[in-house]
């Protein structure tokens, strides 16, 4: 699930990057012990093969005709059942839609017959998150628009290792997207994951790029270049989704305050669907005032369904990986 750069401009904020990116960091390392630290990159692999394996069956499951909320259940269920738990909702994000878009409890869509479809997923094993997303072309037509975004991931993969730029990934992304006609979509981005930090402060852009971030031994990153035959700029739509905690301020509702704990225990910092809040309430009238206050007191992070300003198709894909000795190893692989 990619980071738009616009809207998460505090993590973007240097001062952040830096503390976050380098001490922080490398702080919490020193902190674990080499069992812990086994321990989590045991479930960063797990999380990855769970991932994996419900990626694979996508093409069992888009087909012109089908709703996007069986699919969209259909996968997260499919995630609990290889023994992970979501990370975030699943994304099914068509044609100029970029990202960010998942089914609404009573969405009524199917998919259509040329559509071309981002299924975009995240699975975690005790916050150790593998997100992996791949585009379906249905119509038969956009092969060489979902080739570019398969090459740049391909060419990133190939150039990360310890002490290669952030900037240097876009790069290599951007080459193999423009060198088939299409714009890579530059505000959005890959990213660092840590446990239960989906989005850890530090990007992957899809342009080349003066980030300076070098990456190290040990890293995990989500990489996941977007091929668009538009603009290749994304805009907030007025639709919202999915949500994340950031924060848990003073809350004057009683239904808000439950609704507050109940994210807390359930989903802590990861991205969560309004759908997934859906039983929560008896009336539908009290879930979105709840959901308002807490949107309006900071307590949520609002991810805006994403689409492209040029309404171009859009092609993604993605892959977790760990950084290496001399590599970066796909996490997200069966
Ligand atoms: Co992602």
């Amino acid at each position: 699930m990619a980071e738009n750069e616009d809207s998460h401009g505090h993590v973007h904020d240097e001062s952040h990057e830096h503390s976050h990116g380098e001490h922080e960091h490398s702080h919490e390392r020193e902190e674990m012990t080499p069992e812990e630290l086994a321990q989590m990159l045991a479930n960063f692999q797990k999380a990855g093969k769970a991932a994996a394996s419900v990626i694979k069956e996508v093409p069992k499951l888009v087909l012109p005709g089908e709703s996007l909320l069986d699919i969209a259940e259909t996968l997260e269920k499919m995630v609990v059942d290889a023994g992970a738990k979501p990370a975030f909702p699943a994304n099914i994000s068509i044609n100029e839609i970029a990202a960010h878009f998942t089914p609404e409890a009573d969405n009524d869509v199917i998919v259509g017959e040329r559509d071309v479809v981002k299924i975009d997923i995240g699975a975690h094993i005790d916050g150790c998150i593998g997100d992996m997303a791949v585009t379906v072309d249905l119509s038969g037509e956009q092969g060489k628009l979902c080739e570019a975004s398969e090459a740049a991931l391909s060419a990133a993969i190939a150039c990360m290792k310890p002490g290669v730029s952030v900037g240097k990934v876009g790069e290599a992304i951007e080459k193999e997207i423009t060198s088939r006609g299409f714009r890579p979509i530059e505000n959005l981005t890959g990213h660092k994951i840590e446990p239960y930090l989906l989005h850890a402060g530090v990007g992957i852009p899809n342009i080349s790029s003066s980030a300076s971030y070098e990456l190290k031994e040990g890293d995990v990153f989500a990489v996941e270049p977007f091929a668009s035959a538009g603009s290749g700029r994304v805009a907030d739509t007025s639709q919202v989704e999915i949500f994340a905690l950031q924060a848990t301020p003073k809350l004057r509702g009683k239904y808000s305050r439950e609704l507050l704990t109940h994210i807390l225990e359930n989903y802590f910092s990861l991205p969560f669907a309004e759908r997934w809040l859906s039983k929560l309430f008896n009336s539908k009238l009290t879930l979105s005032t709840s959901l308002r206050e807490l949107i309006s007191s900071g307590a949520l992070h609002p991810y805006p369904v994403l689409r492209d300003t040029g309404r171009g198709l859009v092609s993604q894909k993605e892959h977790t990986v760990l950084i290496e000795h001399d590599s970066a190893k796909v996490l997200t692989s069966v």
